[in-house]
């Protein structure tokens, strides 16, 4: 079981040192089961690192560029973010699809790119309230995987499933709605990488009162959780549940 913080563009730099800290406390002790990752803005990467040396809680980054170095204002690559001891990186996430316009042959460059600096991308994938309605979840979120991983070579990932319309509205997937997709995602899995492990995390309103009828499900190997991580003891409750759902 996995379960990362997605923390978005929160936090001022005092607060989100202070949230670090939290969280290693809070988390103390389940820390040995449960992979537990925080992903800061970039700008408290380095700070947030810092705090949490010593402890089982990993860093991760909310998003990365796919080349080395260069003229790309702005932009943060996988070596610098290796440079910082940094583990994961979230790839693809619906903000960025939706808000900045990325395409999944650009998110899989990402993948690519971060695979090769040594991190671990957390590539998100999820439909739309209306592909759901017109029945064409399934499809939708299959494809995007698939062109997600265009010549992708190694299954050294993660992937969350994040229905759009979850994402901070409070309505979470029913566990036997995520349970189905996780299982699609699993199969689609198995024949891109045959034989490979591949951690499925749900992600959408997930809150400690949610957290472990979703963890119950075969499929689900863990949370990418947003608004619940930004307060330390809810996030601890979700590392909680998912440790106790093995
Ligand atoms: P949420 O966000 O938990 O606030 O719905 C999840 C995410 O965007 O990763």
């Amino acid at each position: 079981m996995l379960v990362a913080g997605n923390w978005k563009m929160n936090l001022g730099h005092a607060d989100a040192v202070g949230r670090a800290a939290d969280v290693v406390r809070a988390t103390d002790g389940a820390t040995g089961t449960v992979d537990v990752a925080v992903c800061p803005p970039a700008v408290w990467l380095d700070a947030v690192a810092e705090r949490l040396r010593g402890s089982g809680v990993r860093l991760g980054a909310q998003n990365v560029h796919p080349e080395d170095a260069g003229a790309f204002t702005g932009e943060v690559s996988p070596p610098m973010l290796r440079d910082l001891g940094v583990h994961y990186a979230i790839v693809g996430h619906s903000e960025r699809r939706q808000l900045f316009g990325e395409t999944s042959a650009f998110v899989a460059e990402k993948v690519r790119a971060a695979q090769a600096a040594g991190l671990v991308p957390i590539l998100c994938v999820g439909e739309t309230l209306e592909e759901r309605e017109s029945g064409d979840a399934e499809a939708t979120v299959l494809d995007q995987l698939a062109s997600s991983l265009e010549g992708v070579g190694s299954a050294d990932l993660v992937v969350a499933y994040e229905p759009v319309w979850a994402i901070g509205t409070g309505q979470t997937a029913t566990p036997d709605q995520a349970q189905a997709m996780h299982a699609a995602i699993r199969g689609a899995l198995a024949e891109r990488f045959p034989g490979a492990d591949i951690d499925i995390l749900y992600g959408g309103s997930v809150k400690p009162g949610n957290a472990a009828e979703l963890f119950a499900q075969p499929d689900l190997d863990g949370a990418l959780v947003g608004g619940a991580s930004l307060d330390a003891e809810s996030f601890a409750a979700i590392v909680a549940a998912a440790k106790d759902a093995g």
